[in-house]
């Protein structure tokens, strides 16, 4: 269906909530910027609607939102080629949420690891209303456009599940087939990039550990310094990757390697076979402040800025609109709400 009747375009989005991580880049944003550079008509948000499920400090968000436009485009994004824009200034994402949260059921929210894990050990009672409908706003952000593919990383598939879920439903609930069946696009060896501390955790720019991840924001002396501290276990590297299958650090650091030099996680194994961490650690600390040390310099300009930002921002939620307007409008006509005003 997808391929039949949409034209090929993607949305993703990422909260403006804080630093951004060597996951968030290796995960996302590069693919953001390979999906650009293949001619695709690409919409990228911040999400600032989804940061405040949990609380912000307004002066932190209103910052955060510019530092992540500026990260967007260090890496290579460019809003001549890509809508860059913040959600908020879409009216349609929150209209569009609030029939999805009428399509959707509560069971489904609910059964969401991510709002498993938010709420794991604490009062869920207690939790905002938006962190429990997050999923259905974040449907809305890619139906809104209907977008047919999603990079994410994979963190972040069942939600896309879900994405699926909510435009077949709301196809079959009113006899329509308006809303494209996304795909979610998770590719390449750092789809899940791991903590530096703990193998079996994700690397997240909420971990209380600064140790724990690398920032886009930190200086080549941090990012050594971390990944010289990262978690091993005491064994050198073996000569075939799959021997990595219970050493979830050392695939870790592989898999990071891999991804930023750009090679297959068995040829980095191959190239350092029988060699010890000692060895391996210095190298991928050069490769990813290679890698990194452009981007941060690329955003510190940028952010010397901020009336560009807003104005590429501005510009970018125009766009977005555009695409938005003439959705949102035949998703309130298939409802069956009173349409008196012609836009
Ligand atoms: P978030 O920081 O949760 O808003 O995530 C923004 C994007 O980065 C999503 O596509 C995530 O799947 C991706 N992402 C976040 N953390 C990681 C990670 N540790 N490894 C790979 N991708 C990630
Ligand atoms: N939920 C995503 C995350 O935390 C961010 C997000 C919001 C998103 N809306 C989206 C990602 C739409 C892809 C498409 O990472």
């Amino acid at each position: 269906m997808t391929a039949a009747k949409f034209s090929h375009r993607v949305f993703s989005g990422i909260q403006p909530s804080g630093n951004l991580t060597l996951g968030n880049y290796l995960g996302a944003l590069r693919r953001f910027v390979e999906m650009q550079e293949e001619g695709i008509e690409t919409l990228y948000c911040m999400v600032d609607l989804h940061a405040i499920t949990v609380w912000q400090d307004p002066a932190r968000l209103r910052a955060s939102t510019r530092e992540l436009a500026a990260a967007f485009m260090a890496c290579g994004l460019d809003p001549k080629r890509s809508i860059l824009f913040n959600q908020s200034q879409v009216a349609g994402h929150a209209q569009l949420a609030w029939v999805f949260n009428c399509v959707a059921r509560m069971g489904w929210m609910g059964r969401m690891t991510q709002w498993k894990e938010k709420t794991a050990g604490k009062n869920a009672e207690a939790e905002s209303l938006g962190l429990f409908a997050y999923p259905s706003l974040m449907a809305a952000d890619i139906l809104l456009y209907h977008a047919t593919h999603v990079p994410v990383g994979e963190d972040q598939k069942q939600h896309i599940e879900l994405t699926r879920d909510i435009a077949a439903k709301f196809n079959h609930d009113y006899g329509v087939d308006f809303f494209p069946i996304t795909e979610p696009v998770i590719e390449g060896a750092a789809t899940r990039v791991m903590s530096l501390r703990d193998g079996t955790k994700k690397m997240s720019k909420s971990d209380p550990s600064d140790m724990s991840r690398i920032n886009l924001t930190d200086d080549a002396d941090a990012i050594a310094s971390k990944i010289r501290k990262a978690r091993t276990d005491p064994e050198p590297l073996p000569d075939a990757f799959s021997a990595l299958a219970e050493r979830p650090e050392a695939r870790n650091l592989v898999n990071i390697y891999a991804a930023l030099a750009g090679e297959a996680p068995e040829k980095v194994v191959e190239d350092f076979a029988g060699k010890p961490f000692s060895e391996f650690k210095p190298a991928l600390a050069d490769l990813a402040v290679a890698h990194l040390a452009p981007i941060t310099t690329r955003m510190k300009g940028l952010l010397a800025d901020p009336a560009e930002i807003d104005r590429i921002l501005g510009e970018g939620a125009d766009k977005a609109s555009a695409i938005a307007e003439p959705i949102l409008d035949r998703t309130f006509e298939i409802v069956g709400f009173v349409r008196s005003r012609s836009r």
